[in-house]
């Protein structure tokens, strides 16, 4: 599918060519994985893959929608009663009823889309549908909705519309994307800095588990409660700390005995994990990909053992990476599912890819699949 074949199919449906085209990538993340809701630091960066829309206002008050890679069409009003029944329409719907709450309104519109983002990767093919409309709509209603607030009306729709109490990082990532950059961003004062992200020398991959990752009334929650347990537990010793970015382990020592073995398990994570990405961060600076690689398995390790959102695919993938001499291998994103993130030495690049694929194969029955990350920008109107 590309832009042209797109908008024939918009023609096709609605009767005349879309007026404009937008499009909105996912992202990957190096490092600072289940940071985000818990006030900390993430790194990740937009991807040359996302959302593809055409728009074009229409005289019915009505939004039409067609999603290319469903064949599913749905029609809806504007109200809060509207809800739309399809999955993939209430993210849209989301979108549209969060502008409405801050003043913002749109009229009614069509709009067909397709995405080359896989689903369920772990790649934020969600945030990315979210962020294409945000951008689209503010764009076309000139709205005059700054980039943080299109980014915040993305997580708004997960809590409110779909269910999923996520953090900023994906939807961030969406909108602000920069070729060639990481994002550093702190997730509780939003502030940020482009990290130029050129490895020489590295490949940056994802190896995909083509295990199906869903966080809809999955344990995603749930692990954002027991972050929020422990921090609340600190607290009451520690009123400094508003999030668990602001605990040191010490701390968390502290509380081990009013809180849950779960909750604490969480908690040493997060605590951990904000300062390998800080750790990270600092190696980047300097060139060093040895210890960005090792803080990526260590993250691994605690994604799998501590946080327990790790599966036994991702985890073999994982193993595969370290017999394969793979610099840094971990599973990102929100976990159950997806893929890893490997950055790897291209002299080795061609072994690790050939072998594991081999090895899993043999393992699961399955072939798992092989994206090479290009960092690209965010949001933006196509045409
Ligand atoms: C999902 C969420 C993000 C973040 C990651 C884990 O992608 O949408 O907000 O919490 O999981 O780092």
């Amino acid at each position: 599918m590309n832009i042209e074949q797109l908008k024939k199919i918009f023609d096709e449906r609605y009767g005349s060519l879309p007026e404009a085209v937008y499009s909105s990538p996912g992202r990957v993340n190096l490092i600072g994985e289940h940071t985000d809701y818990n006030g900390g630091f993430v790194l990740p960066g937009a991807i040359d893959k996302g959302i593809t829309l055409a728009f074009k206002v229409n005289e019915i008050s009505k939004i039409r929608l067609y999603s290319v890679d469903y064949d599913e069409s749905t029609e809806f009003g504007l109200a809060e009663a509207d809800k739309p029944a399809q999955g993939w329409a209430k993210y849209v719907f989301g979108v549209i009823r969060e502008l409405a709450k801050r003043g913002k309104t749109v009229s009614g519109f069509d709009a067909a889309f397709y995405g080359d983002v896989p689903l369920g990767a772990g790649l934020s093919s969600s945030a990315a549908l979210e962020s294409a409309f945000a951008f689209a709509l503010n764009d076309v209603f000139a709205l005059n909705v700054d980039s943080f607030e299109l980014a915040k009306i993305g997580q708004a729709t997960e809590h409110n519309y779909v269910g999923v109490k996520c953090g900023i990082m994906d939807q961030f990532a969406s909108i602000f994307g920069k070729k060639g950059n990481l994002i550093r961003l702190d997730c509780r004062s939003l502030e940020y800095k482009y990290v130029p992200f050129n490895p020489v020398g590295y490949k940056v991959v994802l190896i995909d588990s083509c295990v199906k990752h869903e966080l809809v009334n999955n344990p995603y929650n749930r692990r954002r409660e027991s972050c929020e347990t422990a921090a609340a537990a600190i607290r009451k010793r520690h009123p400094e700390v508003e999030f668990l970015r602001d605990a040191s382990m010490d701390m968390l020592k502290e509380v081990k005995n009013e809180i849950n073995d779960e909750d604490y398990m969480r908690a040493e994570f997060v605590i951990g994990e904000v300062k390998r990405l800080l750790d990270a961060c600092d190696a980047l600076e300097k060139d060093d990909y040895a210890t960005v690689g090792k803080k990526m398995y260590e993250t691994h390790e605690g994604l799998s053992k501590l946080y327990e959102v790790s599966c036994e695919e991702l985890d073999f993938l994982n193993d595969c990476a370290k017999k394969y001499g793979v610099t840094g291998s971990r599973i990102m994103g929100g976990g159950f599912g997806g893929c890893t993130i490997n950055l790897v030495e291209e002299s080795k690049y061609d072994n690790f890819i050939a072998k594991t694929t081999v090895d899993y194969k043999t393992k699961f029955n399955i072939a798992p699949k092989v994206y090479d990350v290009v960092i690209s920008d965010g949001a933006r109107k196509a045409e």
